[in-house]
């Protein structure tokens, strides 16, 4: 049977094999969740990038450059790090260049698995589906905070986990906290969230309204995949259903 792992934090991945995994990177708050609706709305595609400075040379070529330092807009980008930025009109049918915190380090981490996927509770259930197609382990990694366990991350490792059920064994202990922790935190995730460190951070700089969006479940139906260094859609049914 196929196994499901979770890696709590970009530090702890080399205590995991990629080489023969799909891995699905998470930020909830806010980078995968940016990906999720930037691919959702007609970007054409996202190139993540660890560092700043590559990530802003990116404008001379014609892309859009995007993103974040401990949540604030990088001074001269032309995009921050919400979801309601990759919804303008603007940004449809452009590439864009991002760099963030924590989900463009993790993004770049996983450069030696077989496949990365982007995940969001935005997408859960199109991501999901992707992985019961195919015939492969999967490792979530949570992007975190700095190399910290967060609260988001894990529980959309919880929730996606649960939802590969009853396909997929659990590899190791993670995926059962994770799946434990989602379940008691589900009902009410929004409140549970804003009492998360991050949410805290984005709520003294005035960013509320993303926090509950990226929240949102199975907004968009698309599976946002690392192709040559960038992110595309997956969203054909006959390459979904490889
Ligand atoms: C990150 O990569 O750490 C985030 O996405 C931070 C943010 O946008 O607030």
């Amino acid at each position: 049977m196929k196994t499901v792992d979770v890696c709590l934090s970009p530090d702890l991945l080399h205590l995991h094999k990629v080489s023969n995994k799909i891995v699905v990177v998470v930020d909830i708050l806010r980078a995968t969740s940016c990906m999720t609706t930037g691919i959702a709305h007609g970007v054409n595609s996202i190139i993540p990038f660890a560092d700043m400075e590559e990530c802003m040379l990116m404008s001379a070529k014609g892309f859009l450059t995007a993103g974040e330092r401990n949540g604030k807009k990088i001074d001269g980008f032309d995009l921050g790090n919400s979801p309601y930025d990759y919804m303008d009109e603007a940004v449809k049918g452009q590439d864009v260049a991002v760099t963030t915190t924590n989900g463009t380090r993790a993004i770049e981490k996983s450069k030696g698995a077989v496949e990365v996927v982007i995940g969001a509770f935005l997408n859960i259930s199109a991501v999901a589906e992707y992985l019961r197609a195919k015939n492969m382990d999967v490792l979530i990694l949570c992007a975190g905070w700095k190399g910290k366990v967060n609260l988001e991350d894990s529980l959309f490792a919880g929730a996606l986990s649960e939802a590969l059920k009853p396909d997929f064994e659990h590899a190791c202990d993670a995926p059962m906290l994770a799946e434990t922790s989602y379940n008691f935190m589900k009902h009410d995730i929004v409140a549970r969230v804003q009492s998360s460190s991050h949410a805290k951070r984005l709520n003294r700089l005035n960013v509320h309204k993303d926090i509950e969006f990226c929240l949102k479940h199975d907004e968009y139906d698309v599976v946002p995949v690392l192709q040559e260094g960038k992110i595309v859609a997956l969203n054909n049914q006959q390459n979904r259903n490889q």
